[in-house]
């Protein structure tokens, strides 16, 4: 007899292939995909059409896509279990793109607070792929009819877009696009700089000791905690004006799973010296099996192609469903 099961909500993110991902990009997101990937029916994708917007060396690009693609399964996310892909090999995204770039307005695209702010820090290349970005996310988005998408404060407002877009094509053509909510994961912490803790730490900050880059070897992990700004009270306890301490504390009990009361307790009495040690310790443990795998199937390409290509035909047949559906809708002969 056939068991009755609920059905799995879909859920569905994709990365930029633009350098390595920092320990806030991994406790703060990836981390949390691996948990997801066992409650929803998941989607992950390198968004490897996106990352053209800036000027891409063709070597260095095809490398860091498949540098991305390994590190989702280095995270420990599961071909078997998601469809694990590369948008590129996909073509109903950028063909779906097209159909809802019609039902954007150029007014819309122009708040977009992420354009403003590149095509200000570039302003010798404000390409209209760079203007249109977000019609690509929403085709990337809307295509496997989601539930729920985690997305980054950064965003936020491109998956609102995404969700107008899909409103108004429901309204104006019919109902083919599910309108996806945001997730809200658990606490994912929110990392700061180690160098100016006010800030979120970023990989693209100029001071490489700002960021732990999750391929980070130990000793160079060991090294830019030790030299994490603090403040001159010497005292492990979360509180206002204490962001450096702070800041260590939140990545602590990420990766021991330990309360902020439980750490002032561990390390009353103790300096900042052996506060700085542990934190580098939990976070070199938190990452060896992940960088591990990383190298190790690096060093397997066959493998990782039979994975990427498995992925591919997975979207491949849920986004082709989604794009002819969208297509008769309009008006075009898919017959
Ligand atoms: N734009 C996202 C970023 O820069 C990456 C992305 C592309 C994405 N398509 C997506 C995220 C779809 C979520 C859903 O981080």
């Amino acid at each position: 007899m056939e068991q009755i099961t609920e059905k799995k909500k879909v859920i569905l993110s994709c990365i930029q292939p633009t350098g390595t991902p920092t320990l806030g990009n991994y406790l703060g997101a990836l981390k949390n995909w691996k948990a997801l990937e066992e409650d929803f029916f998941s989607y992950f994708a390198v968004a490897d059409l996106h990352a053209i917007t800036v000027k891409q060396e063709p070597k260095e690009l095809k490398e860091r896509i498949l540098r991305t693609y390994a590190l989702l399964m280095a995270i420990g996310l599961d071909p078997e279990k998601s469809t694990l892909f590369i948008q590129s090999h996909v073509p109903a995204h950028s063909q779906l793109a097209w159909l809802l770039s019609c039902s954007t307005q150029f007014g819309e695209l122009s708040r977009m607070t992420q354009f403003k702010d590149k095509s200000k820090a570039h302003p010798e290349n404000i390409n209209a792929g760079l203007f249109t970005y977000p019609v690509l996310m929403a085709a990337d988005i809307l295509l496997y009819q989601p539930d729920f998408v985690p997305v980054g404060e950064d965003q936020r407002q491109h998956l609102e877009l995404a969700r107008d877009i899909a409103g108004r094509f429901n309204g104006n053509y019919g109902n083919v696009f599910k309108i996806p909510e945001a997730y809200i994961g658990k606490h994912g912490a929110r990392v700061m700089s180690l160098a100016n803790p006010e800030k979120k730490m970023s990989k693209s900050d100029a001071n490489t000791n700002s960021f732990i880059s999750i391929l980070d070897e130990p000793n160079i992990i060991m090294k830019k905690f030790k030299r994490a700004v603090t403040d001159s009270e010497a005292k492990v306890r979360y509180a206002e004006g204490k962001d450096g301490i702070n800041n260590l504390m939140g990545i602590y009990s990420c990766t021991t799973g330990k309360s902020f009361e439980q750490i002032e307790d561990e390390f009353a009495g103790k300096g900042y010296g052996d506060f700085k040690v542990a934190v580098a310790e939990s976070v070199i443990a938190e990452l060896e099996p992940v960088q591990q795998k990383f190298k190790d199937l690096m060093q397997d390409r066959a493998y990782l192609k039979e994975c990427y290509r498995t992925g591919a035909e997975k979207a491949q047949r849920m986004s082709a469903r989604t794009l002819a559906k969208a297509q008769k809708k309009m008006g075009f002969i898919v017959d």
